[in-house]
C-alpha cells in the first residue's frame, strides 16, 4: 500500500465538537423539539455575525432560495437572469414557480456571473424583444417581463455586487444573493448575504457551519422578512393561530436539534474560517509549482474569502477523468464541480440548450476538479494530495 492510499483523505469534514454535542443532547432532553428557544438564538447569532436586521432560520438552502423568490412576487410567467455556472438550487427555485431563467454566463477568473454581459442583457431584455431574443433560451417558455437578478457567491466568493447593482438599479429590479456557498466571506468590506435584498445561506455538513440540514434568509427589509418568516410556517402571519393561514404557505422551518448544533457552530464561526483559509493557504504552497493545473482566484474585491470548496482547473479538460481515476486509485476522492446547469437532461429536454451556448460556464466544467477540502485536513493530508498531483503529472 503507498503513502497516499495509507492517508485516506476525505473528501469533506463537518468539524463538530463536545459542545456541539452537548447541545443537541440537551435540546433532546426538553419538550421542544421545534419552535423552541434555539432556532431564534440561531438567528440572533447570524444578526449578530453579519449585521443584518432580520435573519429567518429554514430546513435547506433550497427552502431559503425558494422563498426568497415567493417574497420578491416573483411568479409565473417572469424572466430571471441567472448563472448556469452554480449548483442547481439556483435555477431550480426560479423553475418552482414557472419563472423563466434567463442565463448570463460567468466571468472566467472567479466563475461568479459576469457583470458586463448582466448590464448587456438587462438592458436588452428591458429595451426590445428583437434585443432581448438572443438571451432566451432556444426552445420552451420564454417568459414575460424581466423582474430581477438571482446572483450566486461561487465556491465563497462573492459575485461582483457593483456591477450587479449598476445594471439592476435603472429598472429597480430587486437582486436575491444565493449566498449558500458563502458564509462569513466579504465583498469590499461587507458580508456576503447582505450584498442585494435578500441573502441565502446553507448549511449541508461540507458548509462552513453545519446544522445537518438547515438555511437561513437574512434582509434588512421588514416586509420581505414578515413574509419568509410566515411563508416558512405555512402560511401564519402575524396573528394567525394555528389553524388560521394568510398565505399558501410551506413547512421550512428548521428543528431545535439543528438550531442547537448551529447555535454552538456560530460561536465558532471566525475558528472555522480561519482553519478552512488555513487550508486553502496549504494548498497554495502545496500545488503553486504544478504548471498542469490552475489554482484558484481571489478577487480584488473580496476582502475575504470564505473557503468552501478547493476547486482546481486543469488546463488540459480532456485529462480530467484520467487524472480522477488515478486519483481515486491513490484514495484521493475529487469531484468535477460544477457541473453547467444549462446542460443538465432535464433543462436540456426542457428549453433546448445545447453545448457551446455559454462558453465561460462549460469551459470551467470541464476543467473543474474539487479536491478534498475541510478545515480539519492536516497539513500531511494536504502534502498527500499535493504529492499525488505531481506524480500524475510528471
Ligand atoms: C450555490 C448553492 N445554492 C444552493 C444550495 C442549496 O442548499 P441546500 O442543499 O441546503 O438546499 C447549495 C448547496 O450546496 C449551493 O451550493
Amino acid at each position: 500500500m503507498d503513502y497516499q492510499q495509507q492517508i485516506n483523505v476525505p473528501m469533506s469534514l463537518p468539524d463538530i465538537t463536545d459542545k456541539e454535542r452537548e447541545a443537541v443532547a440537551k435540546v433532546m432532553a426538553t419538550n421542544y423539539l421545534s419552535m423552541g428557544p434555539y432556532v431564534k438564538s440561531f438567528e440572533e447569532a447570524f444578526c449578530n455575525f453579519t449585521g443584518a436586521k432580520h435573519a429567518v432560520a429554514v430546513n435547506s438552502g433550497t427552502a431559503g432560495l425558494h422563498l426568497c423568490v415567493l417574497s420578491a412576487g416573483w411568479h409565473d410567467g417572469d424572466r430571471v437572469i441567472t448563472t448556469p455556472f452554480s449548483f442547481v438550487s439556483s435555477t431550480n427555485v426560479l423553475l418552482y414557480e414557472r419563472i423563466t431563467p434567463i442565463f448570463v454566463d460567468a466571468e472566467p477568473l472567479t466563475g461568479n456571473i459576469d457583470p458586463v454581459q448582466l448590464k448587456t442583457a438587462v438592458t436588452d431584455l428591458m429595451t426590445s424583444e428583437t434585443a432581448a431574443a438572443k438571451w432566451l433560451p432556444p426552445k420552451g417558455d420564454h417568459g414575460g417581463e424581466l423582474k430581477g437578478i438571482l446572483a450566486v457567491d461561487v465556491f465563497g466568493q462573492p459575485a461582483d455586487y457593483d456591477g450587479i447593482r449598476e445594471a439592476a438599479e435603472p429598472y429597480n429590479l430587486p437582486i436575491i444573493e444565493d449566498s449558500c456557498e458563502a458564509l462569513g466571506a466579504m465583498y469590499k468590506g461587507r458580508h456576503a448575504g447582505l450584498l442585494g435584498d435578500m441573502g441565502v445561506f446553507a448549511f449541508y455538513p461540507n458548509k462552513q457551519i453545519t446544522t445537518a440540514e438547515g438555511g437561513l434568509v437574512v434582509t434588512n427589509d421588514d416586509k420581505a422578512a414578515a413574509m419568509v418568516r410566515s411563508l416558512r410556517n405555512q402560511g401564519r402571519a402575524e396573528g394567525d393561530t394555528w389553524l388560521e393561514h394568510t398565505y399558501l404557505g410551506y413547512n421550512y422551518r428548521m428543528d431545535e436539534m439543528s438550531a442547537a448544533l448551529g447555535t454552538v457552530q456560530m460561536s465558532r464561526i471566525e475558528e472555522l474560517i480561519r482553519n478552512r483559509q488555513k487550508v486553502a493557504n496549504w494548498y497554495r504552497e502545496e500545488l503553486a509549482d504544478i504548471d498542469a493545473i490552475e489554482l484558484p482566484h481571489t478577487a480584488a474585491s473580496t476582502t475575504r474569502d470564505s473557503w468552501f470548496v478547493y476547486v482546481i482547473r486543469l488546463k488540459e479538460a480532456e485529462r480530467r477523468s484520467e487524472v480522477s481515476a488515478k486519483l481515486k486509485a491513490l484514495g484521493i476522492p475529487v469531484r468535477p464541480y460544477f457541473s453547467p446547469i444549462h446542460l443538465q437532461p432535464y433543462m436540456q429536454e426542457r428549453f433546448g440548450y445545447e453545448p457551446g451556448r455559454f462558453p465561460v460556464t462549460e469551459d470551467l466544467g470541464r476543467r473543474g476538479l474539487a479536491i478534498p477540502f475541510s478545515g480539519k485536513m492536516t497539513r500531511e493530508q494536504v502534502a498527500a494530495v499535493g504529492s499525488a498531483l505531481r506524480q500524475i503529472f510528471g
